[in-house]
């Protein structure tokens, strides 16, 4: 897509120009074949460099680098300041190496953002060269210009796990040249066209044909993403709405889009039948910052997650348990975490730790067991006593208080504190003891447990059948919500506000082909679909004596055991995810399962963990709730018999007064725009939000009008939302 003067310059740096002329108006080599230019120096650390390597070359040889964590290629100008090139170009090769670019000043070690791989691209591979360019006045990911200060420093980074890989042609480009293209244009609402491309095009060369009839465009605006102004979308709005048959785009001289519109699938909103929808189901662990928390209208936060057993809050380590070679860390401070986060208006949901021991440092570890066999090499002491200590000095007071983190695998997380395995009875023993401190630690909190990790142990424990048998023959959860309402009965006093479940798909959509994202997006499904049969092992492996072991149907489920054995117990999940964080079906997904939570009555859900704010996940969060523009706080009946909800999900929001209905549509094919008819909204001006299709992964919004909602068009892989303007 960039085209540099490579072949100018080459010449030029074969006169062999002195370094301190500046080639004005052409690109400098900083590295082509055999050797580091000698305008550079070589200032890598941590990392072995062959700048004659030959297992992948374009020409004689590449840069082989292998870097250890952290450690980098860091290549220096021998002048104070570069100057004033447009960009870098670089071929790499290697299997997606975990790197990360930055470019810097050794004169006032000024520097550039960092920009990670992945935002140039997911496909760099090793057996060929992938060609990539930075851009210096759009730097990824946010498409900020490179400073105009000095620079002379170029960093290739390798990330935690250090990196492998080889560069060539490494070239500072004079000028960026963009092939003007065309890149999508699809249809969105009842007659606009949705229009992407690249360079200096001209929009006023679409051409719109409907059932082979030409169609009039009635106007054209150009509109820059939220949060990269670098980024636009233009919608072409034309004179006759869409209906279905064929819809041919013609644009420039070259470029058509031509798609098949299907009949519309007709249904009903009906706003007068509607429900709350709880304001925690927008719930996130670990929101990176308050901006985060305001830009993706996040309404609570957890700070969970198997480290959290060991937090110590007298000195603010963790300990990564079985995650990470049992190490300690530095952690956050929990109150000031609270504090924060509330200060951005989001709940917070705190972890007490409750087995009896928390980390101790900041660095100390525990592995391997043969040589640190006893936990006070690495922890020290935790009991109720230390609990509640903790809690009471809280300044900042979170709402909820969790009785630590899957405690029931805490034998294998944190087997080097806990080796034995947990059983019914110490759970239950735990999670009293620790609700019983929390409430009256924190007045009025509320109490989530016991965050369950999984299907399995929903049912089971760790010890297995001896002790499922020693308990009745009973499953874990319905055992445990009787004998908490029991205890709760005899004391005159809930203490457990919340059953906190986790929830992890269990269908295996690790190979991201195409099966494998039509699997990830129909499995939604799983949540309240009672004739969905689990495409996972669960379908195949009833290890309990639930009602339909195949099916999960999870929220109904739990719902139906809640109602059961605890009556007016809520009903959180406080870690669930899409399986896909960077891949647009993620996404498509998270919308789905947020339209679901509301419609199904979920209370409370926090996702696993710190979506990327700008990826699939965040979009799917904005979407619903970005800026202050939220979908309504009730849900109300969305009524659309054909509907298959493998392929799309149709979700409403109401207000109070039922006159406002907010619309979500995620059409989860991958290849076919839907059309709906649906009776019971206005037709109108309505605010749209989009991210998905050919578009792409951006904050998409404009207003635009719907002329009538008998026919409105949701292009494939596209999530809506289309909310009614005054
Ligand atoms: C590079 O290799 C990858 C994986 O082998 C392949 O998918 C891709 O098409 C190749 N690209 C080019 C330009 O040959
Ligand atoms: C450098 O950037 C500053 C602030 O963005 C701007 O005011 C100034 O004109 C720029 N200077 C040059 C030489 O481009
Ligand atoms: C970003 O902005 C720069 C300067 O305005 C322009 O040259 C470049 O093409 C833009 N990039 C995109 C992706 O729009
Ligand atoms: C479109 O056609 C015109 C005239 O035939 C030509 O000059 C122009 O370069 C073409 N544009 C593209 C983008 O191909
Ligand atoms: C559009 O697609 C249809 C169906 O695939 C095809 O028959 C038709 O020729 C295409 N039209 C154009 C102009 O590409
Ligand atoms: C709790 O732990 C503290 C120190 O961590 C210790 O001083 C205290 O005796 C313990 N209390 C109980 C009841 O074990
Ligand atoms: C709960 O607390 C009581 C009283 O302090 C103690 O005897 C019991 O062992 C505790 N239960 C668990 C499972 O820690
Ligand atoms: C044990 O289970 C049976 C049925 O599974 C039930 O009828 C009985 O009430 C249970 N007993 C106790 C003590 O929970
Ligand atoms: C619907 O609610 C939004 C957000 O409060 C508001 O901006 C919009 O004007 C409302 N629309 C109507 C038709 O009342």
């Amino acid at each position: 897509m960039a085209r540099s003067k490579l072949l100018r310059a080459h010449l030029l740096l074969l006169t062999s120009v002195p370094w301190f002329i500046r080639l004005v108006g052409a690109d400098q080599i900083i590295y082509s074949d055999d050797a580091l230019s000698t305008l550079w120096q070589d200032w890598s650390w941590g990392s072995t460099i062959d700048y004659q390597a030959t297992n992948i070359a374009e020409g004689s040889s590449s840069i082989s680098i292998n870097s250890g964590a952290w450690a980098a290629l860091s290549l220096k100008s021998n002048s104070p300041n570069v100057g004033d090139f447009a960009g870098l170009r670089f071929d790499i090769s290697g299997d997606q190496p975990e790197i990360q670019f930055y470019i810097q000043s050794t004169t006032d070690n000024s520097q550039s953002p960092t920009i990670p791989l992945t935002a140039l691209s997911t496909f760099v591979s090793s057996g060929n060269f992938t060609s990539l360019l930075l851009d210096f006045s759009a730097l990824p990911p946010v498409g900020a210009p490179l400073g105009n200060g000095t620079w002379d420093r170029i960093n290739f980074q390798a990330q935690g796990n250090g990196a492998i890989y080889n560069l060539d042609n490494v070239i500072l480009v004079d000028s960026i040249v963009v092939e003007p293209k065309f890149l999508s244009a699809e249809p969105l609402g009842t007659n606009v066209i949705a229009v992407t491309g690249q360079g200096d095009i001209d929009y006023s060369s679409i051409k719109v044909k409907q059932n082979g009839k030409d169609v009039a465009v009635k106007s054209v605006s150009t509109v820059p993403t939220v949060d990269v102004p670098n980024k636009s979308i233009t919608y072409v709005t034309l004179a006759t709405p869409f209906a279905a048959g064929t819809l041919l785009v013609t644009a420039g001289n070259s470029t058509s889009f031509n798609y098949t519109l299907p009949a519309a699938l007709s249904g009903s909103i009906n706003q007068a039948k509607s429900f709350p929808i709880s304001d925690r189901i927008y719930g996130v662990n670990f929101p990176t910052s308050a901006s985060y928390i305001q830009h993706l209208g996040v309404t609570i936060a957890r700070k969970g997650g198997n480290a959290e057993t060991a937090y110590n809050p007298f000195g603010d380590f963790t300990n990564a348990g079985n995650d990470w070679y049992f190490e300690n860390r530095a952690a956050d401070n929990a109150d000031d975490w609270v504090g924060w986060v509330q200060e951005a208006d989001a709940d917070a949901i705190l972890l007490v730790p409750a087995l009896d021991w928390v980390s101790k440092d900041a660095s100390s570890y525990s592995y391997p067991k043969t040589v640190y066999p006893d936990p006070s090499t690495v922890y020290a002491p935790w009991n109720l006593t230390a609990a509640k200590t903790y809690l009471t000095g809280l300044k900042n007071k979170p709402q909820v208080v969790t009785v630590d983190n899957e405690i029931e695998i805490a034998s294998n997380t944190h087997q080097d504190m806990h080796p034995i395995p947990f059983g019914y009875d110490e759970i239950l023993g735990r999670v009293l003891n620790f609700s019983a401190m929390a409430k009256e630690a924190i007045p009025g909190v509320e109490v989530a447990a016991p965050s369950t990790c999984a299907w399995w142990y929903y049912w089971t424990s760790m010890v297995g059948d001896s002790d499922k048998a020693a308990h009745n023959g009973s499953d874990f959860l319905p055992w445990f919500l009787q004998q908490i309402r029991a205890h709760d009965q005899s004391t005159g006093t809930r203490l457990l506000d919340f059953l906190d479940i986790h929830y992890y798909y269990a269908p295996d959509t690790s190979a991201n082909d195409a099966a494998a994202k039509a699997l990830r997006l129909r499995m939604s499904r799983s949540l309240w679909d009672p004739t969905y049969v689990d495409e996972s092992w669960i379908s195949g492996d009833a290890y309990n004596s639930q009602p339909n072991p195949d099916r999960v149907m999870l929220i109904p489920r739990m719902q139906a055991l809640i109602e059961k054995y605890y009556p007016g117990t809520k009903l959180s999940i406080g870690e669930f995810a899409s399986t896909a964080d960077t891949d647009l079906t993620g996404g498509l997904l998270t919308v789905d399962m947020l339209g679901i939570f509301g419609r199904y009555k979920l209370d409370q859900a926090t996702y696993w963990s710190e979506p990327d704010e700008k990826g699939p996940v965040g979009l799917a969060y904005w979407l619903f709730r970005g800026y202050g523009t939220f979908f309504g706080t009730r849900s109300a009946e969305v009524s659309i018999p054909k509907l298959d909800p493998d392929t799309l999900g149709v979700f409403a929001g109401t207000n109070a007064q039922h006159n406002n209905a907010t619309i979500v549509v995620v059409n989860k094919d991958p290849d076919t725009p839907v059309a709906l008819d649906l009776a019971g909204i206005p037709s109108g001006k309505y605010f749209v939000r989009h991210f998905g299709g050919q578009a792409g992964v951006a904050k998409f919004q404009t207003t635009m009008d719907l002329r009538s909602t008998k026919y409105i068009v949701v292009p494939a892989y596209t999530a809506v939302f289309l909310q009614p303007q005054k």
